[in-house]
Formats: structure tokens, C-alpha cells, sequence
């Protein structure tokens, strides 16, 4: 960590090109927003509580969007442009002393390693500091980099205001500066509105420190992958993409086999074990952790979810905010809800449903059931078909079943109710009083035969016609 560095992120602006009601640093990709991707990077070289992120659209939405404590938000009451902005950071920093690092807030690509060297080039190269060029094929849209006889940035040139052969210029600003604070502060009030857009450009200063005899130092960085800035949605889906890509590559490097990569979405805060197989297709998003040796199956969609040790998830499980004990099999076709807690060893199969209820260890469930505000024991049975009804339309109640207690098929268990521990529930019953441990509970019509009716009913049709 730099002791004398100050990062500065703006995520003011609206982001008009991406034709949205939602402020651009809100829009995600590779499972974040970009100001947070931003401000992953940032923690590199600051720790939080001197990292100041400028709002100003939706500012109440982006700050609470920030998940990172201490981080500090500093207003810009009207979007004047990205000087404008950094300017407004002022009141929220101690002190002028060291360096002044400014990122535009919508840059989600930039690696943490970047920032390292840059502020290492902005203490030994230039008196005003340096910034981040690179080269494109295609510079519309960016600012262009003059240099000066020595090197050093003479000024960015923004699209909107160039001459046809300063727009010929290849070389670009991808907006990653770090300038020395001092001579920034003391200088940054000398910005003058743009021609035409009347905004405050951030670029301008790297002209005003030149002539103030602070020259800033170009950092050039050859990889422009990670410099992209998102303003359209295409831009959007193209930095996805690329935070995809790392984040399945990170994950092989480290262990897991993953196959059909290109097919998979991993978030980028997901932990998995190693010797995990995730196969083609699977989405595993939020702050998902799955353990090691287990093997994710084909269309398993999980959010938030808990994954132990050696678990087997068969194809198309769909599960959120649930946890999933060691060894235990799930799928296909389950569905795990909110507060599903499945214990070790347990069994879970098609069609079965599960919402705030714990299913003890060794428990099995295997076909066709919904349990829900449930706490199932150990070495439970449950039959295929077996319903808690657990709503009655206007309050949840719960069921509680013992361990090793059988629940034959079609049961349907109304709740509250408690099972004692190895009650037996024979196939077909309708349970609305608790049953002791050890008893054989029968809620179901005895079955009535009558022999030769079948047979007497067809002859009786047959002599009618
Ligand atoms: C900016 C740079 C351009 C560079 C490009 C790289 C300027 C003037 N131009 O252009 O040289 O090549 O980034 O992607 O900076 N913002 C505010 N308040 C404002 C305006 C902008 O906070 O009033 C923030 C935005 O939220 C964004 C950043 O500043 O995060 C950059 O603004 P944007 O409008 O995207 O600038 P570009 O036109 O892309
Ligand atoms: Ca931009």
C-alpha cells in the first residue's frame, strides 16, 4: 500500500449512450457493477477509507451499491464534466501530500498490476505524475495523447473538439491518471469550459501542470483489453465477456476443470475447491462457494448458495440462497429455494422442492415432493409425492419430522405437525394430527373389494345392445 496515495473514482455521469434509466457504473458485467470491478482494482494500492467515489446520478443507488466498507462518496451536484468531478472529491481528502490517482468509474477491465506500476511510474518519471496511454486500432471516442519534444504529455485532445489530424492519432487516454497532488490541486481551478460541450474536462490538466513546469509522464500499456470503457451496451457485453473468460481461466489455473468454458458464467466473487468438474452450461452467480471434488451438472443455475465437499449435482438443478452438505446428490430437475438446507449425505431428486427447511444428514427425498418450513432429521424417508402443507392461505406452520421416520408416498402433511422419531406413515395418507415416535400413522380410507362386479357389470352392458 502507498501511504501517501488517494485514488479517486467518477461514476457521476448518467451514461446517455447506454439509453438507461439506471446510472452507467450500475450496469454489471462478469457479475458486478463496473464501479465495483473499478474499485476491486483501486483496493491494490489504497486501502478503502482512502478511496473517495464521485456520485452524482442515482447517488444513493451507487452508494449503497458499494459493498466494501469505508469506502468514501464525495458529491457533484450537477455533471459539469469528469474535471468538474475529480474537483468535487476535494472536501472528502485530508490531506495534498503524495500522489492523486483518478479513474473513470466505468473501466471494469482494469487489472490491479496496471495501477501498481503506474503509481511506481508517477513517483519517478514525471513532476506532475503519469497516466495510462495505449494504442487502438480504432480511437474514436477516446481522448488523443500529444506529446511534447521530451515525451511528456503536452495535452489530450477530446474527440469532440480535434483537428482531422489530431483525430488521426492512434495513441489514447484511457482515463487511469495519477497525478502529483500538490501542483493538481493548486492548479486544477485554472480548468475553462470545453468548446463546444461547456463541460470541464480532467484531460486539460495534463496541459495546465505541463505549463506550470509539473510535465506528466505517458505510462504506455500494450494490453488496450483491459483499458476499454464502457459506453454502450455493446461495450457492456463485450468487458462481460472478457471478466468471464479471466475469472474460468483463474479458476482452471487453480484447480477446476471446467468444461465447454465459453458456455459457463461464473460471478466473479464465486470460491471453488479444486478437482470441482463444472460441466458446459452452468451459471454459478452471487456469492456462490462450491467445495472440492464435486461435480456441477449441465444447466445448474445456483445464486448465493453454499456447496460443501464431494457433492453431485445432476443436470439442471436450480437452487438460491440454500446450502448443500458434503456428499450429498442433488437433481436433476431439483429445485432448492430460499433457506433449503440439505445435510450431509443427503438425497435429493427430480422434481423435489425444498424452502426453508433442513433435511438431516443421510435423509432422502428422491422423487416428486415439495417441503417446505420443514426440519427433517436424520435417515428420513421421504416417499415420492409427499407434500407439507404448509400454508393455509394465511400463515405458515411448520413441520417437524424425527429422525429415521418413513414417510410413505403421497403423503400429504398438514402443518403444524409433529412426527415423532421413526413414525412410520403408511403411502397415501392425509396427516393432520402428530404422530408419536414408533407408531404407524394411517390416514387414509379402508380399501372395500367386491368380488365378480367388474365382470357382472360388462355382461349386464353387453345385453342391452
Ligand atoms: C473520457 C475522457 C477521454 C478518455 C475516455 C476513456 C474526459 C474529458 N475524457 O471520455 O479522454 O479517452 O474517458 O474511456 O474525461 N463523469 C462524472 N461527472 C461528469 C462527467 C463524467 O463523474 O460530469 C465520470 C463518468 O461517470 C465516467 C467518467 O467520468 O466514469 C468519464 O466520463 P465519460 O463521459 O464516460 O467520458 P468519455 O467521453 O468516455
Ligand atoms: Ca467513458
Amino acid at each position: 500500500m502507498n501511504d501517501k496515495l488517494t485514488t479517486v473514482i467518477l461514476g457521476a455521469g448518467l451514461g446517455t449512450r447506454m439509453k438507461s434509466a439506471k446510472a452507467k457504473v450500475l450496469h454489471e458485467a462478469g457479475g458486478d457493477t463496473l464501479l465495483n470491478h473499478v474499485i476491486r482494482a483501486a483496493l491494490a494500492v489504497t486501502p478503502p477509507e482512502r478511496i473517495v467515489v464521485v456520485v452524482g446520478h442515482q447517488s444513493q443507488k451507487v452508494q449503497e451499491s458499494v459493498r466494501i466498507p469505508r469506502v468514501r462518496f464525495a458529491h457533484q451536484p450537477e455533471q459539469k464534466g469528469s474535471g468538474d468531478a475529480a474537483r468535487s472529491a476535494r472536501s472528502a481528502i485530508d490531506s495534498d501530500e503524495g500522489h492523486l490517482l483518478i479513474l473513470n468509474g466505468d473501466g471494469p477491465l482494469l487489472r490491479a498490476e496496471t495501477l501498481v506500476q503506474l503509481v511506481e511510474a508517477a513517483k519517478t518519471q514525471g513532476r506532475g505524475g503519469a497516466l495510462v496511454t495505449t494504442y487502438l486500432e480504432d480511437p474514436t471516442g477516446y481522448g488523443r495523447i500529444l506529446r511534447d519534444k521530451d515525451g511528456m504529455i503536452a495535452a489530450i485532445v477530446e474527440q469532440k473538439s480535434g483537428t482531422a489530424e489530431q483525430l488521426a492519432i492512434r495513441d489514447v487516454n484511457p482515463g487511469v491518471y495519477c497525478f502529483a497532488a500538490a501542483p493538481f490541486w493548486k492548479h486544477v481551478s485554472e480548468l475553462q469550459p470545453s468548446v463546444p460541450a461547456q463541460e470541464f474536462y480532467l484531460t486539460d490538466m495534463a496541459e495546465i501542470l505541463a505549463r506550470h513546469d509539473y510535465p506528466v509522464a505517458p505510462f504506455p500499456v500494450e494490453d488496450s483489453t483491459e483499458l476499454l470503457g464502457i459506453n454502450t451496451r455493446v461495450e457492456l457485453a463485450i468487458a462481460d465477456r472478457i471478466l468471464r473468460t479471466r475469472k474460468n481461466t483463474s479458476l482452471m489455473l487453480s484447480g477446476v476443470t471446467i468444461e465447454y468454458p465459453e458456455t459457463v458464467t461464473i460471478d466473479v466473487d464465486v470460491q471453488i475447491g479444486a478437482d470441482t468438474v463444472i460441466e458446459a452450461n452452468v451459471q454459478l452467480r452471487g456469492t456462490t462457494t462450491v467445495g472440492s471434488n464435486c461435480r456441477i451438472g449441465t444447466g445448474a443455475v445456483l445464486r448465493n448458495c453454499s456447496v460443501a465437499d464431494d457433492v453431485t449435482l445432476l443436470p439442471y438443478v436450480v437452487a438460491n440462497d440454500a446450502s448443500i452438505g458434503a456428499g450429498a446428490s442433488v437433481g436433476p430437475f431439483s429445485r432448492l429455494r430460499i433457506g433449503a438446507d440439505a445435510g450431509e449425505h443427503t438425497h435429493i431428486g427430480n422434481f423435489v422442492e425444498l424452502k426453508m427447511t433442513k433435511l438431516g444428514a443421510g435423509s432422502k427425498a428422491s422423487h416428486l415432493a415439495y417441503l417446505g418450513d420443514a426440519k427433517i432429521g436424520a435417515g428420513v424417508n421421504i416417499g415420492a409425492g409427499t407434500i407439507t402443507c404448509n400454508y393455509d392461505g394465511q400463515r405458515k406452520s411448520p413441520t417437524v419430522i424425527g429422525d429415521a421416520a418413513f414417510v410413505g408416498s403421497n403423503s400429504t402433511l398438514v402443518a403444524p405437525l409433529n412426527i415423532g422419531d421413526g413414525a412410520y406413515i403408511a403411502a397415501g395418507s392425509t396427516i393432520t394430527k402428530d404422530i408419536e415416535a414408533d407408531a404407524l400413522a394411517l390416514g387414509r380410507a379402508y380399501q372395500v373389494n367386491k368380488p365378480e362386479w367388474a365382470r357382472k357389470r360388462r355382461e349386464a352392458a353387453k345385453k342391452r345392445n
